[in-house]
């Protein structure tokens, strides 16, 4: 019998938060581009169910590792559990985040510091620790999702607004400092889009659900955005004419006019 040539090894794409919202829909996205995945969050059922899913419809290697990220350590336990399945993972996407709307001084100083572990230490931590194989091996991708927040403060939104700030801030650096490295980082920057953390919002805070429905982005495009946006190695993608318009005018403003209009939306909204 004549001998086969081994099969290309599949790539193999880690994403977090991918039990629901954009990270399910990431998840779906990387399957239909022939991913191998592991999918990341701490509803274990919900990564199974998708997991099953992606398996039926893709054949591809589905690895659920249900973790929760915000506990100390978990971004070295979970670099850990992957090496030990032998798993190289090629593109990371750091989609795991954390909303609260409403005035600063409302929330717990332990509920701002719960967003900025998760948005923004746990963040770096996945970047620090998965980006060294990249580099090493002279190939790999990064899609980080921040938000339209990182563009403006966002009274009503202000820790969240400055969590995402740094995320793109880190992206921004990284695409630079690894540019002849053969890794690429993308900040993917939503606006609005229809997920369970803007059903939560909608339900704590009643100016969140007069929101106009044009202004309201469809999960599966916004997904679809970034996955194009990290395959193609873009470092800022913003989703939607009206988001990209505003994040431009946010940059090209002066800071205290773009806070005067920040400022007015956000004591509507508390
Ligand atoms: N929706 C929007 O309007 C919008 C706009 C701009 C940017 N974003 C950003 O997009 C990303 C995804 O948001 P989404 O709207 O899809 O939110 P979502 O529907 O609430 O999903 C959040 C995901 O993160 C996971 N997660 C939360 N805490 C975690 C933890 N401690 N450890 C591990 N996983 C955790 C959740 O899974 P488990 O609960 O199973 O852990 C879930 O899979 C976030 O970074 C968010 O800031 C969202």
């Amino acid at each position: 019998m004549a001998r086969r040539s081994k099969p290309p090894a599949r790539e193999t794409a880690l994403i977090t938060g991918a039990s629901g919202g954009i990270g399910a829909s990431l998840a779906r996205q990387f399957a239909c581009g022939g991913f191998d995945l592991v999918l990341v969050a701490r509803s274990r059922d919900k990564l199974e169910e998708l997991a099953e899913e992606i398996r039926a419809e893709h054949g591809l290697n589905v690895t659920v590792l249900p973790a929760d990220l915000s506990v100390h350590g978990a971004p070295k336990t979970l670099f850990d559990a992957v090496k030990k399945k032998k798993l190289e993972i090629d593109i990371l996407v750091n989609n795991a985040g954390v909303l609260e709307m409403g005035a600063f001084a409302a929330m717990t100083p332990e509920r701002h510091q719960e967003l900025i572990n998760l948005n923004v230490v746990v963040l770096t931590d996945m970047v620090s620790r998965f980006v060294e194989p990249m580099i090493e091996r002279g190939r790999g991708r990064i899609l980080n999702v921040a938000s339209i927040a990182a563009f403006q403060p966002v009274p009503s939104l202000a820790t969240y607004a400055a969590t995402k700030a740094y995320v793109l801030s880190l992206t921004e650096s990284l695409s630079e400092e690894l540019k002849h490295s053969g890794v690429t980082v993308t900040a993917l920057c939503p606006g609005i889009t229809e997920t369970g953390m803007v059903a939560q919002a909608r339900e704590a805070n009643p100016a969140a659900s007069q929101l106009p429905p044009f202004m309201i982005g469809d999960v599966d495009d916004v997904a679809a955005q970034g996955y194009a946006a990290c395959m193609a190695g873009e470092v800022i993608r913003v989703p939607g004419a009206l988001n990209y318009a505003a994040s431009i005018a946010a940059r090209a403003a002066p800071k205290w006019a773009v806070r005067a209009v920040t400022g007015m939306m956000g004591r509507f909204a508390i």
